[in-house]
């Protein structure tokens, strides 16, 4: 299956990304961590990408699709993946279209996490990710182990630089104007299905399953 999983900043995209990827048996492909993965390993790529991810802005569309090109191109991504933040606006959008042309292969759904925005920021606020292999928690709804380290690797947990409250508010505001129009975009091709994201992480999951035809 080929999804992609469209949604706010906190929306839970990540968290619903990673329980679709075990229980389809498809990769995770997510922009932000593979941007994240490249600051932390100090490469050309992440140099560039910081400073637009810390002022809460996009990085530029060709060098975003140039690196989801790669990436899909993979062996492990032939048969199925989770788009998780990619795309995020219409020439993305437009650019993926292209790309599974050229591979023969096609979108089967869009799945739209809905949470109201004054959730939104309480969430990031509280979030907190695992250095050693990405785990998200959070402080209330996805508590860490007593310890305060991942339960799944036992590793440091560490909050965003981008989970500030003002990078936030500038972050909803880019997704209301480049990415919301997506929703439209897929709309009208037929692939969109629109799950509440505003319940906890288990009927989300199985809410989201079941728009898949998969519960
Ligand atoms: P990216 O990493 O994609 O960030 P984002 O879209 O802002 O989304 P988040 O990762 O913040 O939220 P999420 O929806 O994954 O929520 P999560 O599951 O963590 O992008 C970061 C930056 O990279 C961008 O700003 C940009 O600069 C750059 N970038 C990335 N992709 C790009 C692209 N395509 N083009 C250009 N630039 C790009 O959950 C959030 C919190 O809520 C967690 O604490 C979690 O535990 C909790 N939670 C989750 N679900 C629930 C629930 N149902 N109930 C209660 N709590 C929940
Ligand atoms: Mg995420
Ligand atoms: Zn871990």
């Amino acid at each position: 299956m080929r999804l992609i999983l469209l949604g706010p900043p906190g929306a839970g995209k990540g968290t619903q990304a990673e329980s679709l990827s075990a229980t389809l048996g498809i990769p995770h492909i997510s922009t932000g961590d593979m941007f994240r993965e490249a600051v932390a390993a100090g490469t050309p790529l992440g140099r560039e990408a910081k400073s637009y991810m810390d002022a809460g802005k996009l990085v530029p569309d060709e060098v975003t699709i140039g690196i989801v090109r790669e990436r899909l191109d993979r062996p492990d991504a032939r048969s199925g993946f989770v788009l998780d933040g990619f795309p995020r606006t219409v020439p993305q959008a437009e650019a993926l279209d292209e790309i599974l042309k050229d591979l023969s292969e096609k979108i089967d759904a869009v799945v739209c996490i809905d949470v109201p925005e004054d959730k939104l920021v309480r969430r990031l606020s509280r979030r907190r990710v695992c250095r050693g292999c990405g785990a998200i928690y959070h402080l209330e709804t996805k508590p860490p182990g007593p310890d305060g380290r991942c339960t799944v690797c036992g590793g440091e947990l560490y909050q965003r630089d981008d989970d500030t409250e003002e990078t936030v508010r500038r972050r909803l505001e880019v997704y209301r104007l480049q990415t919301e129009p997506l929703i439209r975009y897929y709309e009208k091709r037929g692939l969109l299905r629109t799950v509440s994201g505003d319940k906890d992480i288990d009927s989300v999951n199985r809410d989201t399953l079941a728009a898949l035809g998969r519960a």
